[in-house]
């Protein structure tokens, strides 16, 4: 049967993924099962999708009734858990801030560049619309949102590419990037793809302040980084910054599409700038909503504080037992790295730590990465760690 679908999958679907043929079959909380009925403890929730956790019983049974009742009408009309999401997500973020939904992290970076391109528009007399991002950064795989993302060698075959974007090494060198057609500047807070490594926060203080007094927007991308993932909603809030922008996706429907924008040019848009046929839609915004109050309570009862610190000083312990394969620990909230000497080493790592059952993945060039479900339990985060102990004893230096 496995097989079966392995070939089907060659034979039908575009080769975009390195696939491992590993068929899960079912989840419940931080486990996935595979068909022969091996657990594995998921320390990367489907890239950071998956913040409920599998099998989630509040979220399914949210969906189930939503899906009985409405799942889709069209923005055309007024849909009530869009409106409660867009609500609620203003509420938690403390920022005042209007919401659009898309249904990706893609597309919720769409929405900020065309903000910024309205934003330079409508500025004065010379268009402004260079949109300065960082090196390493990661926006997603659509044409432009490629170009936001400052890796060259992802950029081979798709051109030619809107115009408009600047890359900078680092936080210091965006002021030198600045020209008089500047409208923005996206960044993550914390680099997913690009080695989990945490901007320094005096810096981006320093770069808000900037950015305030040149008038350009400083838009965040917490595609990755937000909906608790960081430890609050928003990583933007652990750094103490109020962006103009912020999209959102991954984490906020778990499992579910739904990706947000969201700004403090409220009326930026009128109607008809900008839409999508899917985004907010009843079935995507109820998940959101149940999403957020399941996170809300790990949140506020203190158990998803006490999940970040038991995780972090658990991969300090690994970093200090095995200083010959990790040089440090790097990382936000459950967001986290341990970065590696060697690149095979990584490699190995990943394999072995499947065959012993725990799912991990990379970052960068030679981080290993760790984004468990945020309602983890100790007890499986504990597991976790025992079959990734038996994962790196087993590895051939
Ligand atoms: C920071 C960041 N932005 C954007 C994206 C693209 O999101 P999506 O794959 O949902 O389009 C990702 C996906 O990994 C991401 O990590």
């Amino acid at each position: 049967m496995v097989e079966d679908l392995k070939q089907m999958d060659l034979d039908y679907v575009l080769h975009t993924y390195a696939r491992d043929y590993t068929h899960f079959v079912k989840g419940s909380g931080a486990r996935l099962f595979d068909k022969s009925g091996r657990d594995y403890i998921d320390f990367g929730s489907g890239i950071a999708v998956c913040s409920v956790g599998h099998g989630n019983e509040r979220l399914a049974k949210a969906l189930s009734e939503q899906a009985y009742n409405l799942i889709h009408t069209s923005n055309l009309y007024c849909i009530e858990p869009q409106v409660r999401l867009a609500k609620k997500l203003v509420e938690l973020s403390g920022y005042d801030m209007r919401v659009f939904f898309a249904n990706s992290g893609a597309e919720a970076n769409e929405g900020a560049l065309k903000i910024a391109r309205k934003f330079g528009e409508e500025l004065g007399k010379i268009k402004r619309y260079q949109i300065i991002t960082l090196d390493s950064s990661f926006h997603g795989r659509t044409i432009s949102t490629l170009k936001a993302t400052a890796q060259n060698k992802m950029h081979h075959y798709f051109g030619p590419y809107p115009d408009g974007f600047v890359y900078a090494k680092n936080l210091a060198e965006i002021p030198h990037k600045v020209s008089n057609i500047t409208c923005a500047v996206l960044l993550e807070l914390v680099q997913g793809e690009g080695g989990i490594t945490p901007l320094d926060r005096e810096e981006i203080l320093h770069l808000e302040k900037f950015l305030k007094e040149k008038n350009i927007l400083f838009m965040v991308d917490e595609v990755q980084t937000g909906i608790y993932r960081s430890g609050e909603l928003f990583a933007s809030r652990k750094y103490g910054i109020n962006p103009d922008v912020i999209t959102t996706a991954k984490g906020l429907g778990g499992g579910v599409p739904i990706g947000a924008v969201m700004t403090t040019l409220k009326d930026i848009f009128v109607a008809g700038d900008h839409g999508s046929t899917f985004g907010g839609n009843f079935l995507s915004t109820r998940a959101g909503l149940e999403v957020l109050e399941i996170l809300e309570e790990e949140k506020s009862s203190g158990r998803l504080d006490t999940k970040i610190e038991c995780f972090s000083v658990k991969l300090q312990n690994l970093q200090k037992t095995y200083p010959e394969i990790f040089i440090e620990e790097v990382g936000l909230g459950l967001m986290r790295g341990l970065r590696m000497r060697n690149l095979d080493t990584l490699e190995n790592l990943l394999k072995n730590a499947k065959q012993n059952q725990v799912l991990i993945l990379k970052s960068g060039k030679n981080t290993a990465r760790f984004l468990p479900p945020l309602t983890i339990t100790l007890e499986e985060i504990e597991e976790g760690f025992k079959r990734l102990e038996r994962a790196i004893r087993d590895l051939k230096l």
